[in-house]
């Protein structure tokens, strides 16, 4: 495996890869990212794999000088995955200068849900995303379900940019007791991890409800919000949301999916379920 810290050295791998799946992450893998890898391995000659914290995507606040940066063992898990090529670059190659040329994703996709709570982070996050493709020039990118904001906001990027590149969804990982694997489970305490299942449990509540006919949502998604505070938790949102736009849904045949962020100590978890 070839780790690959230049936009040039990176180019250089890439000219002769064949057919590339890329897979961006911002590192501190777990076994949800090398799933993705693994199912990157099967549609491509080729995975290239890109370690990068983004500043952009991080509001004032957020946890961007405390990201673990994990390289050396992140690359460990990567060359066990078979993964090919790794590009890392720091910062001053990916922003030499400060970026001026972002993409703005629609206000509709970005208001709503992580946007709201997270102003700019998409707008971070569709810019690399979009400067990343540019570098690697895959044929396939794959991102996870877990965040399935950023999946919809990549996806329609691609489209209405008319990228060269296919967008394939990772289905989540989660843990035995249901937590959705993410780097940021690393924060909890070990109290907190044996309490932060309960999200997941709320959102199967949700999801076996409608399922089951209930089609009372605001009622649904209050008791839920509800059993989270009362268990100590600081709830963002809960909202059961058509797939297709993340808008509420007109019809309950529309195909749904129920996101949820809240805090727990100060940890903020993400999740979601599809219906
Ligand atoms: O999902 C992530 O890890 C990041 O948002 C991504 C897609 C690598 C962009 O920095």
């Amino acid at each position: 495996m070839q780790i690959h810290h230049t936009i040039a050295s990176l180019r250089a791998a890439r000219a002769i890869a064949g057919k590339v799946a890329f897979v961006p992450t911002m590192g501190n893998l777990h076994e949800g990212h090398i799933t993705l890898m693994r199912e990157a391995g099967e549609k491509a000659d080729c995975v290239i794999v890109s370690i990068f914290v983004n500043r952009l995507q991080f509001g004032a606040g957020e946890d961007f000088d405390h990201y673990p940066r994990t390289l050396a063992a992140d690359c460990e898990m990567l060359a066990a995955a078979g993964v090919k090529h790794v590009f890392a670059p720091d910062e001053t190659e990916l922003y030499p200068q400060p970026q001026r040329y972002h993409v703005d994703p629609a206000p509709a996709q970005v208001s709503i849900l992580e946007g709201e709570f997270r102003p700019g982070h998409f707008r971070g996050v569709a810019t690399v995303v979009l400067k990343l493709l540019n570098i690697v020039q895959p044929d396939y990118a794959l991102f996870g379900k877990k965040d399935y904001q950023q999946l919809m906001v990549l996806s329609n990027m691609v489209r209405e940019l008319a990228l060269p590149v296919e967008v394939l969804a990772g289905d989540t990982v989660r843990a035995d007791d249901g937590l959705a694997l993410s780097s940021r489970n690393g924060y909890l305490s070990a109290a907190e991890r044996a309490r932060a299942p309960l999200l997941h449990q709320l959102l199967c509540r949700i999801r076996d409800a409608v399922r089951a006919g209930d089609h009372d949502l605001l009622k649904l998604e209050t008791d839920a919000l509800d059993a989270l505070a009362a268990a100590g938790w600081q709830p963002d949102y809960i909202a059961v949301r058509r797939r297709a736009d993340l808008q509420p849904p007109v019809h309950m045949d529309d195909a749904l999916v129920v996101l949820a962020a809240a805090k727990l100590g100060q940890t903020r978890l993400i999740d979601n379920l599809e219906i």
